[in-house]
């Protein structure tokens, strides 16, 4: 073996390079040449039999070359691939004018919707958001509500116990506590959350949807409660519609009261939707109980607040006239892109 053999074998490939004409012609010269038993890979094979004085020298030889040949034959496949993609591009025109793929897009829920309507009428009033947990400990959720245990007001909530004193929240009310922990007031907090209760029909699910309110200050009044909600139930259902607010109970606030809202479907006459009544119960809300302030170190003494809870799935039904809860649940898309 000499190195005049690695000079006939590069001049044999430049020759055979000249004569290939397409991608599968470069591939044969490949194999020919590089391939596993390919005229230089046999030379590099060969390398055991010579002088091992030599064998440095050929064997970069040999690889200078193979490096060479590599080279050429990838600049060749480069032409051939741009000729082939040229020659497609010509034959073939393509019509940019064409109107793409329509790619479907998707929006938001009636429920988000709503939410996020009624949280930025409270955002106008000067209130900031919060969130807490879905899983909650019995503390939040009732003991510091004053709804002690083995109370009967506990079952004012039917209520998804977990392990270990867990539960699944009842209400967004437990957020209060941890607004109060957190921060000193004043405070103006609403919170939007997902609530559980073992409940279901036309009108009940057992997930739907809280909007918690929560304003503790020097001075705040039963005036002041009323001001808010009243503001409140007229960005969302018109300044034409009256407001009532009726004596209720609630074990976390005193005195507590129902907020109703004239009819929206019979403007107060009578009708289905408010059962003849000519109100529709839209909030539960009252005044802060000084049992309440006591469990977050809030002086009730010197600081007074106001709180409230609405369905947002009962504005979203009373809104769209919708009588089925249980349609907002089951993703029928006939249902959605009405919204
Ligand atoms: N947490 C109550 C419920 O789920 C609603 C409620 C009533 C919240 C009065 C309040 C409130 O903050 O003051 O039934």
């Amino acid at each position: 073996m000499t190195s005049g053999k690695i000079e006939e074998i590069k001049l044999q490939a430049g020759k055979d390079l000249d004569c290939v004409k397409s991608l599968q012609e470069l591939e044969l010269f490949r194999i020919k040449y590089l391939g596993k038993n390919g005229l230089l890979t046999e030379l590099l094979k060969s390398l055991r039999n010579i002088d091992p004085s030599q064998r440095p020298a050929f064997g970069q030889a040999v690889n200078l070359a193979k490096k060479e040949i590599e080279s050429k034959l990838t600049e060749k496949k480069v032409e051939f691939e741009n000729q082939v993609l040229t020659k497609k591009l010509s034959e073939k025109e393509i019509d940019i004018t064409l109107p793409g793929k329509r790619i479907p897009r998707g929006k938001k829920h009636p429920i988000t919707v709503v939410m996020e309507d009624l949280v930025k009428i409270f955002r106008r009033l000067g209130f900031d958001i919060a969130e807490g947990p879905d899983v909650e400990t019995e503390y939040y959720n009732f003991e510091a509500l004053n709804i002690p245990k083995y109370h009967p007001s506990r079952d004012m909530w039917a209520t998804f116990w977990l392990e270990n004193g867990l539960l699944l929240r009842t209400h967004t009310s437990p957020v209060q506590i941890r607004i109060m922990e957190k921060k000193e007031p004043p405070l103006a907090f609403v919170v939007p959350g997902r609530v559980y209760r073992r409940d279901d029909d036309i009108t009940h699910s057992a997930v739907f949807h809280q909007l918690e309110g929560l304003m503790v200050d020097l001075d705040i009044t039963f005036g002041n409660l009323k001001g808010v909600l009243t503001a409140f139930l007229h960005a969302v259902f018109g300044k034409d519609k009256k407001v009532r607010f009726r004596p209720s109970y609630f074990p976390f606030t005193e005195p507590s009261a129902e907020v109703d809202v004239e009819c929206s479907s019979c403007n107060g006459k009578g009708c289905r939707l408010c059962k003849n009544t000519g109100w529709l119960e839209i909030l539960g809300a009252g005044m802060v109980d000084p049992n309440v302030f006591g469990y977050v170190d809030i002086d009730p003494e010197k600081y007074s607040g106001f709180a409230f809870g609405l369905g947002v799935e009962r504005i979203a039904m009373i809104k769209y006239g919708i009588d089925d809860i249980r349609l907002f649940y089951e993703n029928d898309l006939k249902f959605l892109r009405q919204f």
